[in-house]
């Protein structure tokens, strides 16, 4: 029996079925934009850990930064006894987060947490209750974080009740036929039938949805969202999660639609796989909460904030936002191109290098093909790819290769992806020759 397999019997036993598990691909080791599993089988790595390794796996400065922290001490608690990378990392996320306002920050440990922590901050700041959230959000698996969540099944099937006063309006897909103007029509009904906008303490919103699909904000919209924040009183969160640290090329996605949140949350690539998350907001929202009402034991890890200020370093270094753009470009070209004569891609979608296609029957968005979704995500690893899917319906693959991936590498992952599309669709490809 291959250790691959024996692994994951045993982990079938050990683990709760709860805690999903996409491939049973044990890892030996990483570098870059490839791994090996523990039957010396290599992989190239589209999912980073998904969205973790911007810098990519093990970025030598990254791994100089921890082997130094290490040296030094690896947990004294920021709350009990600071530490100086802390301090110099909230000032540069600061420095870096958009908009003129003075900014402060703090630290938690996994993006659930941060967003947790921004509803807090938002209630506290405000003295209201009411959150709006987005239809095919995702903002984690704690209580909070999952009623903001706009999917049920998985992430809120059997869970609730969930903290009360979260309301949802569409997000705005053209693909599906929801536009701008619906988004922000439904929203207005939700001040209408559901909860007026004097109790809204907060909107929260992903620039371009993750989890939910790759689905880009329309500036107008976010803009818009802003304006109707301005207007009310309302605290504007912008969920960065898998959207920051150059993924979409520039530091963080709001920045391309121009305007300034009022809070930010940020995690994944902050770190560069070491966990470490973070609110940045304008600094008189982020001074709301009482002191002590913030915080955790393993808060700006010393470790984390090392890797963190590592991370920062090499994004800027190697121009991973010139770079992101860049491989977006390579990827959407390579995929149009294949779409040609592929009809299962419905359609091909990016802002910057977080790149996705949807995989459709007969063309119509409205027909998902979650199960060629599925099948792809295996078949892909038989040849040595790690990808990942996602989407309300589970009909989308996204590509989230580090940005530290040579061209070379990102071709030869996407020759796959192309290659097995092909030879799992031949039937359709027949027929759209034949008809
Ligand atoms: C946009 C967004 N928000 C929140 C989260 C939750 O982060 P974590 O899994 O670190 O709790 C995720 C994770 O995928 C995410 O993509």
């Amino acid at each position: 029996m291959s250790r691959n397999l024996d692994l994951q019997a045993r982990r079938d036993a050990a683990f709760a079925r709860g805690l999903g598990n996409q491939l049973p691909v044990y890892v030996e080791r990483a570098r870059n934009a490839e791994l090996w599993d523990v039957d010396g089988r290599r992989y190239i790595d589209f999912g980073s850990g998904i969205a973790v390794l911007n810098t990519g796996h093990l970025h030598p400065t990254v791994q100089a930064a921890v082997a130094k922290q290490l040296e030094a001490f690896s947990h004294t608690c920021l709350m009990v006894t600071p530490y100086a990378a802390a301090v110099e990392l909230a000032e540069a996320l600061n420095a870096l987060a958009p908009g003129p306002n003075p900014k402060k920050t703090i630290f938690v440990t996994t993006g659930a947490e941060a967003v947790e922590n921004t509803i807090k901050i938002a209630r506290a700041h405000t003295g209201r209750a009411g959150v709006i959230a987005f239809g095919g959000g995702f903002h984690g698996r704690t209580f909070m974080a999952m009623a903001l969540t706009g999917k049920v099944a998985p992430y809120k099937a059997g869970f609730g009740p969930f903290p009360a006063e979260v309301y949802h309006a569409p997000f705005p897909i053209a693909y599906h036929g929801v536009s701008v103007q619906d988004s922000l029509a439904a929203l207005e009904q939700v001040f209408k039938y559901d909860i007026e906008p004097a109790r809204v303490a907060a909107i929260i919103v992903e620039p371009v949805l993750g989890e939910g699909g790759f689905y880009v904000a329309p500036p107008e919209f976010l803009r818009s969202l802003r304006a109707i924040c301005d207007a009310h009183g309302i605290v504007l969160i912008v969920d960065e999660i898998q959207t920051g640290f150059a993924r979409t090329g520039r530091m963080f996605a709001i920045e391309h639609a121009g305007i300034e949140p009022d809070l930010m949350t940020m995690a994944k690539s902050l770190a560069g796989g070491f966990p470490l998350a973070a609110v940045v907001g304008k600094a008189h929202i982020m001074d709301a909460p009482l002191p002590g009402g913030l915080g955790g034991t393993y808060a700006g890890s010393p470790i984390a904030c090392a890797a963190a200020l590592a991370v920062l370093a090499v994004i800027e270094q190697e121009q991973l936002c010139a770079r992101a753009t860049a491989m977006g470009t390579q990827m959407v070209a390579a995929l149009r191109e294949a779409q040609k004569t592929l009809p299962a891609i419905g359609e091909v979608r990016n802002l910057g290098a977080m790149v996705a296609i949807e995989l459709v029957r007969n063309g119509d968005p409205h027909q998902p093909d979650a199960e060629l979704t599925k099948s792809l995500v295996r078949h892909v690893a038989g040849k040595g790819l790690v990808l990942l899917s996602c989407g309300l319906y589970g009909n989308v693959i996204r590509f989230l290769a580090p940005l530290t991936a040579s061209p070379q590498i990102v071709d030869e992952g996407l020759a796959i992806v192309v290659e097995s599309l092909r030879e799992l669709t031949g039937a359709d490809v027949q027929q759209s020759v034949s008809a």
